[in-house]
């Protein structure tokens, strides 16, 4: 593991925000080939692994800025209906692959294919209704505009959209509506439906947060793709997305995540990912994996002595602060 990668201890993610949720993503916990209800038992756990229902496959997706190589993915394949956490450290290249994945960037070379369809050279909106969406690391709300119009610009691109509904009143009237309902039923399951005539702008960054994630609910999609989803989430909050995240996988949802909070990332994963220097180093079930040598190193630096996911890394003082902070906004 090369030793220049940045540590991502300096996040407030990794070392203040804790989870104390208990494991319920069935016997994760319990070590390789048990991970539960994700049909993950038996995978061997080796980048690249094979998986026995692969929603989408990925084959050498390349990524170069300048002399730069940011993203260099052989293989990968991700199982439906699972909760999968892609981690690594800062700059490892895993935004450039949702980037990539997701029709926002262009690969220099590679394949992939979501449902067994290639959607290599799709547009984003292409890939959206195909039903890959995904959140953004820095929230995409629009803060001029209200939580519920937030909600309701994110249907346009559902897939039941057409011009000829929108032509015809009753029809448009009728799927507005629907919109509207739809919409008022998410930001209350977000808890969110108080703020549903706030300005975006207004909310503080893990309400963002919930109401990125709510956004992309509003397709209907069969994979959603959340980047640091928790990322400045009070740890309040991040129970209830942790829940929200787990519920969306037992409702039959494939779920992947960049995130850098272990706590998070070992709660409710049924599989990890490692990504370093824009390449799969490991994957597995996220207890094999979060003891890995290799993948301690990359993630914590010289910080050698420091377990991921160590309880005791949180200090409820801070905690409390950080929630108090919350509530003030
Ligand atoms: N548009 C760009 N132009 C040039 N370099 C870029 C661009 N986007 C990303 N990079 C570089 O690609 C590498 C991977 O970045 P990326 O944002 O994908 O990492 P990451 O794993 O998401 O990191 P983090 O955990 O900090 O979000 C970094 O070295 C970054 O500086
Ligand atoms: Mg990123």
């Amino acid at each position: 593991m090369p030793d220049d990668l940045t540590p991502a201890t300096d996040r407030a993610s990794v070392d203040t925000v804790s989870t104390d949720r208990p494991a319920t993503s069935g016997p994760a916990g319990a070590g390789a080939g048990t991970t539960g209800p994700a049909g993950l038992a038996g995978v061997e756990a080796v980048p690249g692994a094979a998986k026995p229902d692969a929603l989408l496959v990925v084959d050498d997706v390349v990524r170069r800025f300048g002399g730069m190589t940011a993203v260099d993915v052989a293989h990968l394949e991700v199982q439906r209906g699972a909760i999968t956490a892609l981690i690594g450290p800062n700059g490892a290249g895993k935004t450039t692959f949702f980037n990539l994945l997701t029709g926002f960037d262009v690969p220099d070379g590679g394949a992939w294919t979501f449902e067994g369809r290639s959607l290599a050279k799709k547009s984003a909106a292409k890939v959206a209704r195909t039903g890959a969406v995904r959140t953004f690391q820095l929230t995409k709300a629009l803060s001029r505009l209200t939580v519920l119009d937030n909600m309701r610009l994110a249907a346009t691109q559902h897939p039941g959209e057409n011009l000829f509904a929108s032509l015809v009143p009753p029809l448009w009237k009728k799927r507005e509506a629907e919109v509207t309902a739809k919409a008022m039923e998410l930001l209350e399951r977000f808890k969110l439906d108080s703020k549903k005539d706030d300005f975006a702008g207004s909310l503080s960054g893990g309400q963002r947060k919930l109401l990125e994630m709510a956004r992309a609910l509003m397709t209907d999609p069969t994979m959603i793709m959340l980047d640091e989803p928790m990322a400045g989430v009070n740890p309040a909050l991040v129970q209830s997305l942790l829940g929200h995240v787990q519920a969306l996988r037992d409702e039959g949802m494939t779920v992947l995540f960049v995130e850098h909070d272990m706590h998070a990332v070992r709660h409710i994963s049924d599989w990890v990912v490692v990504m370093a220097e824009g390449r799969i180093v490991a994957e597995g079930p996220p207890e094999d994996v979060m003891q890995d040598q290799a993948v301690v190193d990359a993630y914590l630096g010289a910080h050698h002595d420091t377990d991921l996911g160590d309880d005791s890394l949180l200090d409820p003082d801070v905690l409390a602060r950080l929630a108090a902070e919350e509530e003030k906004r």
